[in-house]
């Protein structure tokens, strides 16, 4: 039976690939989409979740949630995903709407399911604040990391731009899955992958017009040879959790070190006496998460 999925993101375009795999996989049955204020403003993030739909014909409801984190201000990645969001590709048409009901309702009413979270995790804390944990089988997030960060030295980005929504989701006592970037930096997007997509017509060609505009912001901000596709890794483990393997660990989300604060603290030797509260992913199938991503934008096409 495939797996209920919530999808709540900030496309970003990796977000936008998670949004295609989940909806091109069998083994997903993706109820809704949510947006979050992350990679860029509510509106981007929305009006982008609305570009990928249509472009993939993707009918799920679209819901916006929060614009801004628990506390403090909003800082998107505009150095990373352009002014747009989604820089790069010329979509078409936007076909796809979205609903009035706020994001946190939309994943109450399609409750029981796992929710899939690739942004802050604003909305999801609004939403266990709001509704509780039982009907919620699983978070499985892209964000943190068991080494150290994108954004500081410590931190990564999605952690980082929420500590405190973070906190609420790692203490919540929900199964929660985290894919960091210790395991997302494997999956590298090279010119081979993006020749399998870009084969795949229109749709394919959208996703290497994406993934070309992500490897230039990569390159010059990180130096990096090919771009992480991050969040695609958290759905792909929903999909098949053979290809992400995790370990049980306390996680710590780091809300007040001065040079720390969105630091995701993972006790992997159990030194400090926690109990796990999380599974950890510390490894991915690569060849095997790119035929599932490839397969899934195939299913679109
Ligand atoms: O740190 C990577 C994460 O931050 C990804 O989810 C990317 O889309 C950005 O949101
Ligand atoms: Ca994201």
């Amino acid at each position: 039976m495939p797996t209920p999925v919530v999808l709540d993101c900030d496309p970003g375009h990796d977000d936008a690939i998670a949004i295609l795999l989940a909806a091109g996989s069998p083994e997903i049955d993706l109820r809704a989409i949510t947006t979050v204020a992350a990679n860029q403003t509510l509106d981007k993030v929305t009006l982008n979740a609305r570009r990928i739909c249509s472009a993939a014909g993707i009918a799920v409801p679209i819901a916006r949630g929060c614009d801004r984190p628990l506390a403090g201000p909003l800082r998107v990645a505009e150095d990373i995903h352009g002014g747009t969001g989604m820089d790069g590709p010329a979509f078409g048409a936007v076909t796809a709407g979205v609903v009035e009901q706020h994001a946190i309702d939309v994943m109450h009413a399609h409750m029981p399911a796992t929710l899939v979270a690739t942004g802050a995790l604003t909305n999801v804390a609004t939403y266990l604040r709001r509704y509780g944990t039982a009907a919620v089988r699983e978070i499985v997030l892209m964000g943190g990391s068991t080494g150290r960060g994108n954004t500081t030295p410590y931190a990564e980005f999605n952690i980082h731009v929420d500590p405190e929504a973070a906190h609420v989701v790692f203490t919540s006592g929900v199964p929660v899955t985290m894919v960091g970037l210790n395991v997302t930096h494997q999956a590298l997007v090279t010119p081979e992958v993006v020749a399998r997509l870009t084969t795949l017509g229109p749709l394919g060609r959208i996703c290497g017009d994406l993934m070309t505009f992500f490897a230039a912001t990569y390159r010059e901000v990180f130096g990096f040879e090919a771009p992480p596709l991050h969040d695609p890794v958290a759905v792909a483990r929903v999909i098949d959790p053979s290809l992400v393997a995790c370990v049980e660990a306390f996680v710590g989300i780091e809300t007040s070190g001065t040079y720390t604060r969105g630091a995701t603290v993972v006790d992997l030797h159990a030194r400090l006496g926690e109990p796990p509260n999380a599974r950890v992913a510390v490894g991915l199938d690569v060849e095997r998460f790119f035929d599932v991503v490839v397969e899934a934008v195939r299913n679109l096409s």
